[in-house]
């Protein structure tokens, strides 16, 4: 459901990798013109061709394919219409990120799911990432003992950062901005390497980079409406050429007379809503703060993460290669040398550890999820790292907590969205108020 970019990886995943365990039966989207695509990938990768099927179509496809799972790629704010609509009709879902934008729309997939008992899994290929299980290796071993705040801040350059202001992703009524479609990869991640509950959130933001006035104060004589037609594309060093890549003219720009849907909007336009520069205060339930910011017009890409232990700092950083989506072959991949993993006891020399690695989209997240995903047999995964419903919820939550704290200015309690912020099953992790022997060597 959703034929669009990201929905390439689970059909090529499906047909190429995984055909002797699973089939695609049916495919769905509201622009014929991806559905045909989508069929005709299908013809490319040997697999049979599904039939396809119009969005107002979709509780007839599960009628007539019966599929066992439905996977959910539609853009953010359509997520819980087919979530909703597969497990009422009796099929498991799997979700892309973020599960939905608002805190309504997660209290019906959560009810929906209760009711239903279908599993709802939420696919966090950031956690699969080898750098990332290992962080969380690192501190389920203990050796930085119980963590009680960490620092992480999330850079998009501009070239990734400046495609989320094309695409819809550019107003909060499809994407709950930044905060909600972005933030909930990080979110989760500090959730689940915490493996613990966020309980509330405060929040800043603003948007002063992809805005109407910077176009002036680039010397453009003001924003347009998309590249196409933009005249000033020589001038412009956010031109994105649609027509000359064949990729992208394929999916979007020879789509585009359906459903009217363009890809290469102005960044600069003014009917941008969504924000560029985020910070945000968060506090757990075991006591721990963190501290976040996400920036979208950065010189490079990638992350800084840090946490404080009882025992020591580990300090992580991933430098990711620039890439635009659909365009570079390698989405979110690490540049070289661009992993570090350090850990610094409180009072001791610190150490460069080794990173984990592997090769393919999203640091190597994007293969090993959906080895976990379809693979039949599997050695049970001592990091927990396949995410449902609750561990979606959890993330969501937070960002549309800053949403709600950026309108009223206060600190918003996660309890006021949903009243019982259901917990997700997490690893165990080193005891909160456990004894700490110090160590003798005094300062
Ligand atoms: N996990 C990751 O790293 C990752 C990476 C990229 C995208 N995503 C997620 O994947 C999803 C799709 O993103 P994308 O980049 O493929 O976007 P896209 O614009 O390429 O594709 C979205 C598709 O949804 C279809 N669509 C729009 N509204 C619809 C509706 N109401 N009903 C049915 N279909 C509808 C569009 O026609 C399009 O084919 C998003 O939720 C996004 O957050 C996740």
């Amino acid at each position: 459901m959703g034929l669009g970019s990201r929905h390439e990886v689970y059909q090529d995943g499906i047909e190429k990798v995984h055909a002797p365990w699973a089939e695609l039966v049916g495919v769905c989207d509201s622009n014929p013109g991806r559905v045909e695509r989508a069929r005709r990938r299908s013809a490319q990768n040997g697999a049979p061709v599904p039939p396809g099927y119009a969005a107002e179509e979709f509780g007839r496809m599960l009628q007539e394919r019966r599929p066992d799972i439905v996977i959910v790629t539609t853009v953010d704010a359509a997520h819980h219409e087919y979530l909703i609509g597969a497990m009422e009709a009796g099929c498991d879902v799997i979700t892309e990120k973020p599960m939905t934008i608002d805190a309504e729309k997660c209290g019906w997939i959560l009810e929906v799911r209760r009711r239903t008992g279908r599993r709802c899994r939420v696919a966090f290929n950031y956690r699969y990432s080898p750098p990332r299980s290992q962080v969380k290796d690192i501190l389920m071993s203990g050796e930085i003992g119980e963590v009680l705040s960490v620092d992480f801040h999330w850079l998009l350059n501009t070239h990734h950062g400046a495609d989320y202001f094309r695409r819809w992703h550019a107003q909060k009524k499809y994407s709950g901005g930044l905060f909600v479609h972005k933030a909930t990869h990080h979110f989760d991640l500090v959730n689940w390497w915490l493996g613990a509950v966020p309980t509330s959130v405060m929040a800043t933001a603003k948007r002063e980079f992809y805005t109407p006035e910077m176009a002036h104060r680039r010397g453009l004589t003001g924003a347009h409406e998309r590249c196409l037609t933009c005249p000033e594309q020589d001038r412009c060093g956010f031109y994105l050429d649609l027509a000359a890549s064949p990729y992208l003219k394929a999916l979007y720009l020879d789509c585009e007379g359906h459903d009217g849907y363009f890809r290469d909007g102005c960044v600069f336009r003014g009917e941008i809503d969504i924000e560029d520069t985020m910070n945000a205060l968060i506090t757990y339930d075991t006591g721990a703060t963190l501290s976040y910011s996400l920036n979208a017009f950065n010189a490079w890409e990638g992350c800084t993460v840090a946490f404080n232990g009882t025992k020591g700092r580990l300090e992580h950083t991933i430098v990711e290669s620039v890439y635009i989506n659909g365009v570079e072959a390698v989405q979110g991949g690490v540049a070289p040398d661009g992993v570090k993993i350090r850990v610094i006891p409180l009072r001791g020399i610190g150490r460069e550890i080794e990173p984990w690695s592997a090769a393919g989209d999203h640091g190597g997240g994007d293969r090993v999820m959906l080895e976990d995903i379809f693979l039949p047999a599997q050695a049970a995964d001592k990091y927990l790292r396949a995410a449902d419903e609750r561990a979606g919820a959890c993330s969501i939550l937070v960002g549309i907590a800053a949403n709600r704290s950026l309108e009223t200015g206060a600190r918003v309690r996660l309890t006021d969205l949903i009243p019982a912020v259901p917990r997700p099953d997490y690893a165990p992790m080193p005891a909160r108020n456990g004894i700490l022997p110090m160590p003798v060597r005094s300062i």
